[in-house]
């Protein structure tokens, strides 16, 4: 459910008319329901309730400062892949305590800003991975709580490029290196085994392989246990799919916390979540123009002022985003469209032989389900300005990233002295 509704055939965010939204800032540009990420993050703790969790939002869906400072004001905690995505985190009132460090290349400096910071878990993924952070925790006297992040080998995912649990991706500590690994981390002195993590993937559609990769670990905690070491949580990772307006409903969060709850029930350990794309995906939209109209011998092309370096996930993993006039007409005409981008590549497109409503130059459209990994993987190819975030609070709004001048796009770069 989100807060993204039509009223007199004009799309509202909350209270706000996107295309009076859209004349006052300028598209393209991404706004965020702030009311919508909020219903989000509470259905998620509300199935969980009674239960002992950690709801640790991951920053790489959407790690816009006023963003995390929603999701910090209703308890959560964050899930960060990087120092940046910490900072910003502790910036936006999320507590030292409440934040877990996942990701397969954590530099040195990173192990120790974290581990100086206070942080809850680290969640180590490789045996190179452990010693180094076992020496930054003798060096700093301060041991490194962590979880290993175990490979459970299941196939889950929406796409080949966001699976993360199988034997041939580059995630986690494989089944059958992890016991021994276990066993040398409860030896260390500068590391305190807490837990277990996974991660299988992301956009998963139902619960089987969840269901699958949760029994795994039950096992192997009741293994580690005997083994000797102490486990006392189990991170379960993000991945619960959301619905991206092609028919297909993912499993209700209510429906995800049963499972979980009767696979976890007698382990006694805390659950941690690393929820993303189901807080924010559908919390946003990207508000595009269209340019041009252009009529190919064979095709429809609307060429809008939105591209792949501004939403990637068309490009990068054929993702299918619905789109949706921003003022409908009555009775309007279908057309077949592919919906396209200025940026030169033929991957830069929206939607391909898709049938819309007929759209005139200046329109405004909605390209929805844009919230997750959105804004965050945006880039300045082909020197396009990052576009500006809005949030809007009922009938208000405010832009929480401005669009940066010419000057500051430049900024960062110098002429060496040989060519000034
Ligand atoms: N935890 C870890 C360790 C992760 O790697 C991820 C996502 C999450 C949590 C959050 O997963 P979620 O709940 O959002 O599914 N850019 C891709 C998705 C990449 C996901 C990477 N890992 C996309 O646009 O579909």
């Amino acid at each position: 459910m989100h807060h993204f509704e039509y009223k007199n055939n004009r799309l509202q965010a909350e209270g706000v008319d996107l295309a009076e939204l859209a004349a006052d800032i300028g598209a393209p540009f991404y706004v965020y329901s702030e009311a919508t990420l909020r219903r989000h993050i509470n259905v998620f703790t509300t199935a969980f309730a009674g239960a002992d969790t950690l709801v640790a939002y991951s920053v790489k869906a959407n790690s816009n400062l006023a963003v995390l400072r929603v999701l910090a004001s209703e308890n959560a905690g964050a899930d960060v892949v990087s120092i940046g995505e910490m900072m910003r985190a502790l910036k936006a009132g999320v507590p030292p305590e409440k934040i877990v460090f996942s990701g397969v290349g954590k530099t040195s400096d990173e192990m120790t800003a974290a581990l100086q910071t206070g942080i809850y878990q680290f969640n180590v993924e490789s045996a190179p991975e452990l010693e180094t952070l076992d020496g930054i925790g003798k060096r700093l006297g301060k041991p490194a709580p962590v979880a290993i992040r175990v490979n459970p080998d299941v196939a889950a995912g929406g796409h080949d490029k966001i699976s993360t649990g199988r034997k041939e991706d580059k995630f986690g500590v494989s089944w059958e290196q992890t016991r021994a690994l276990y066993a040398i981390a409860r030896d260390m002195n500068g590391v305190a085994v807490k837990g277990v993590d996974l991660h299988i993937g992301s956009q998963i559609a139902d619960l089987a392989p969840f269901e699958a990769a949760f029994n795994k670990a039950a096992q192997l905690i009741a293994d580690l246990r005997s083994d000797g070491c102490n486990i006392e949580r189990l991170d379960l990772g993000g991945g619960l799919g959301i619905p991206y307006g092609t028919g297909a409903v993912p499993p209700h969060p209510d429906k995800y916390a049963e499972l979980i709850k009767r696979v976890t029930a007698p382990l006694g350990v805390q659950l941690i979540f690393e929820p993303g794309r189901m807080i924010a995906g559908n919390a946003g939209v990207m508000v595009t123009r269209v340019l041009f109209d252009k009529k190919g011998e064979n095709r429809r092309f609307l060429v809008v002022d939105a591209a792949m370096n501004d939403l990637i996930r068309p490009a990068l993993y054929d993702a299918h985003h619905e789109i949706l006039p921003v003022v409908r007409r009555e009775n309007a005409k279908e057309t077949i469209y592919d919906v396209v981008g200025p940026v030169c590549e033929s991957s830069d497109f929206f939607a391909k032989s898709r049938a819309l409503p007929e759209f005139n130059a200046g329109d405004y459209l909605a390209v929805m389900s844009a919230g997750a990994y959105g804004a965050v993987q945006a880039s300045q190819y082909n020197t396009r300005p990052l576009i500006p975030e809005v949030l809007v609070n009922g009938d208000q709004y405010a832009v929480i990233r401005r669009r940066p001048s010419f000057d500051e796009m430049i900024a960062l770069e110098a002429l060496p002295g040989w060519l000034a």
